[in-house]
């Protein structure tokens, strides 16, 4: 078996996932700790979900289900494949047991072998799903880090998810502002292109883009730091206004998982940041993460720039002096999530993987340090609501 087949490509990502949940023991695995985040064993289950209901029944003749019932309870959003479990109350599946989700995995691992087998033979639909079912794997890969993370930050005891896990480390770079002049360009992904991208990166379009300058590096955490001691959070005048509501509602006062001096759960009388690698010291130069696009938009407002649009973004990921593009944080844009013009959704059941939440969020470039690194596209465009926090959300300044 080559390396690059298919069939090992496929093996390599299941293992990932595996191991990736590893660090958690079962009673971590089991619990949801909001409902925009999900438990890891449903992480687990649901992938394997996708590749039985999208890949195996429909290519792979007289397959046999695991479990008939999986089919509601791991289930996501796809209308077209069926009722399913209420997402908030994810973390109420005490049964199946672990264990029966790992044989789930198993099961559905060795028919996609089978399946696999034949590789030459499979039609291009059916390559293109079991593609998908990759890729698909890796986002929820993300998923089960960051959703980790967010659970792991609820317990008093701020447990790390693994002490050895690398940190976001920006470049030490200079600021430099970056100029780009105005003109027509050429933006998205070409449909024909080769490898695989996700269905809402295309097509390639063109659009004029005005004259921008963009910030060579991201915001770090020193420079949030001076944000917030200057009252940032407390100005009402850099907010908007949904973004100023959320601040009073909740009491925000700094980034998601940082712990001010003095705080209980782990005494110091220095700034800390929780992460995967559990409780450390504010590193300044580290890259600010973990922010909602409102933290974001005030910043910039407070710094005298602005956010980038995404075009802006991925027009400046061509020039050579910009750092961190990907693998560190998310980049929040001030682009809403829109279609491109003449946008077409992947067929069948896949046609609700993207188009489907093209209304209320914004866009998000780059990748961050969570992000499977074969995803690491210039044009891949993340997207969530605009006060979501638990994700590894940071920025990068733009100015007209
Ligand atoms: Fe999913």
């Amino acid at each position: 078996m080559s390396l690059n087949s298919l069939s090992a490509r496929y093996a390599a990502v299941r293992q990932h996932t595996l191991k990736l949940a590893a660090p958690l023991s079962a009673e971590d695995q089991c619990v949801q700790s909001m409902p925009d985040t999900s438990p890891t064993k449903w992480h687990l289950a649901h992938t394997s979900w996708f590749f039985e209901n999208v890949v195996l029944l429909p290519h792979l003749p007289g397959y046999q289900v695991f479990d008939e019932a999986f089919a509601y309870l791991f289930n996501s959003y796809y209308e077209a494949l069926g009722p399913r479990h209420p997402r908030p109350h994810r973390g109420l599946l005490t049964r199946p047991a672990l264990s029966q989700v790992l044989a789930f995995r198993e099961h559905v691992n060795a028919a996609m072998q089978q399946l696999l087998l034949n590789e030459s033979k499979l039609s291009g639909e059916a390559l293109a799903l079991i593609e998908l079912g990759l890729n698909h794997e890796q986002q929820h890969q993300e998923l089960l880090l960051t959703d980790a993370l967010h659970l792991l930050s609820c317990n008093p005891l701020l447990p790390a998810y693994d002490a050895h896990f690398k940190h976001a480390s920006a470049s030490h770079a200079d600021l430099q502002w970056l100029s780009f002049d105005e003109g027509l360009r050429t933006l998205g992904r070409a449909v024909d292109e080769t490898g695989f991208a996700f269905d809402n990166e295309s097509p390639a379009h063109q659009r004029f883009v005005q004259s921008f300058q963009i910030a060579n590096r991201l915001v770090n955490c020193g420079e949030y730091l001076a944000f917030i001691q200057d009252g940032g959070y407390d100005n009402a005048d850099l907010w908007l206004s949904e973004g100023r509501a959320h601040v009073l509602q909740n009491d925000w006062q700094c980034p998601l998982y940082w712990l001010a001096p003095n705080d209980p759960r782990a005494p110091s009388d220095q700034w800390q940041v929780f992460g995967l690698n559990g409780v450390q010291a504010l590193d300044p130069q580290a890259p600010v993460a973990n922010l909602s696009f409102y933290e974001a938009s005030a910043f910039a407002q407070w710094a005298g720039a602005r956010l980038p649009t995404e075009f802006e973004w991925e027009v400046a990921s061509h020039h050579a002096d910009m750092h961190d593009m990907h693998a560190q944080v998310w980049q929040w844009t001030r682009s809403a999530y829109e279609p491109y013009p003449g946008f077409v959704p992947a067929s069948g059941a896949v046609r609700e993987y993207n188009g489907k939440f093209m209304v209320g969020q914004q866009v998000l470039r780059g990748s961050s340090l969570a992000t499977s690194p074969q995803h690491s596209r210039d044009t891949y465009r993340n997207f969530f609501p605009a006060h979501v926090r638990w994700q590894f959300s940071g920025l990068r300044l733009a100015k007209d």
